[in-house]
């Protein structure tokens, strides 16, 4: 059975995209096979790949307003096992497209469109956007589980209470089966006293929830991200790689518990 795990968090740049990205690659150099959704109309999951955006003429918009076939919008990527559904600034257009309809149930295009993908796949990460609108109500409508990533800094409470409240609005309305798989440090800096004491909250607060693996700040990942791979196979001695193999054999583990 595939798990659909939404990467979310309105906060921008708290690592959403990185992780999709290499929780991804290593997911699928275990052997996984693994579709990533870009669902961000900024296009960086695919950049993140080695794809143009601007290329892209078919983009899970695309997809999820029924235009084309969903299966006609997937790519293969350089890394064996990994499958990409592109987006570009198309996906801005979602409201619009949304209102122009009428009648669409709109919190449930993505799930409808993902009913429909025929590949076998054991795990699709969903990239979501740094807001609580519409397209990651549709992820989190279609996802079993939601891993959150939170950068050690300033308000980063303040965002996890928000998607919190959101994840159980979803809960109650859309998708009693929603799961947490978990909370996740990022950039994560040992000798900067703010990040230890944030991290220490997170983990006071969400014990069992939050992923015993941290993400630490290494350069390796964006070089990596800038030359289009992952650094899971851009630089797989990095610290950021070992640490993305070992949120993937987390989740495995997580999958494996509840089997
Ligand atoms: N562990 C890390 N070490 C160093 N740099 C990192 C790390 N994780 C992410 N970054 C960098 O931080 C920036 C933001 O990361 P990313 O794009 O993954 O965040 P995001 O949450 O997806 O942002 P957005 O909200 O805009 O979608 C990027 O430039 C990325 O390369
Ligand atoms: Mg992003």
């Amino acid at each position: 059975m595939r798990r659909i795990i939404s990467i979310a968090n309105q906060k921008g740049g708290v690592g959403k995209t990185t992780t999709a990205i290499n929780l991804s690659s290593a997911l699928a150099e275990l052997g996984k096979k693994v579709l990533l959704v870009d669902f961000d109309s900024q296009g960086n999951a695919t950049r993140g790949l080695g794809f143009q955006v601007i290329e892209m003429p078919i983009t899970i918009f695309d997809a999820i307003t029924s235009q084309v076939d969903v299966n006609a919008a997937i790519k293969t990527t350089k890394i064996k096992n990994l499958d990409l559904i592109p987006a570009n600034l198309k996906l801005a257009s979602l409201e619009t497209y949304i209102q122009s309809q009428g009648t669409l149930d709109r919190f449930r295009m993505l799930e409808s469109c993902l009913n429909k993908i025929q590949g076998d796949y054991d795990f699709v990460i969903i990239d979501c956007p740094p807001s609580l609108g519409t397209l990651s109500i549709n992820a989190l409508v279609a996802s079993s589980s939601v891993l959150i990533p939170v950068q050690c800094e300033y308000f980063a409470m303040e965002a996890v209470a928000s998607i919190l409240s959101t994840i159980t609005k979803i809960q109650k309305d859309y998708n009693p089966s929603l799961k947490i798989e978990g909370f996740l440090l990022t950039m994560y800096e040992s000798n900067a006293s703010l990040c230890t004491e944030v991290a220490q909250q997170v983990r006071a607060l969400f014990k069992e929830n939050t992923f015993v693996t941290s993400i630490p700040r290494n350069i390796s990942i964006p070089e990596a991200s800038a030359r289009g791979e992952a650094v899971t196979t851009y630089r797989p001695s990095a610290r950021g790689s070992i640490a993305y193999f070992a949120l993937a054999r987390e989740v495995l583990d997580h999958v494996q518990k509840e089997n």
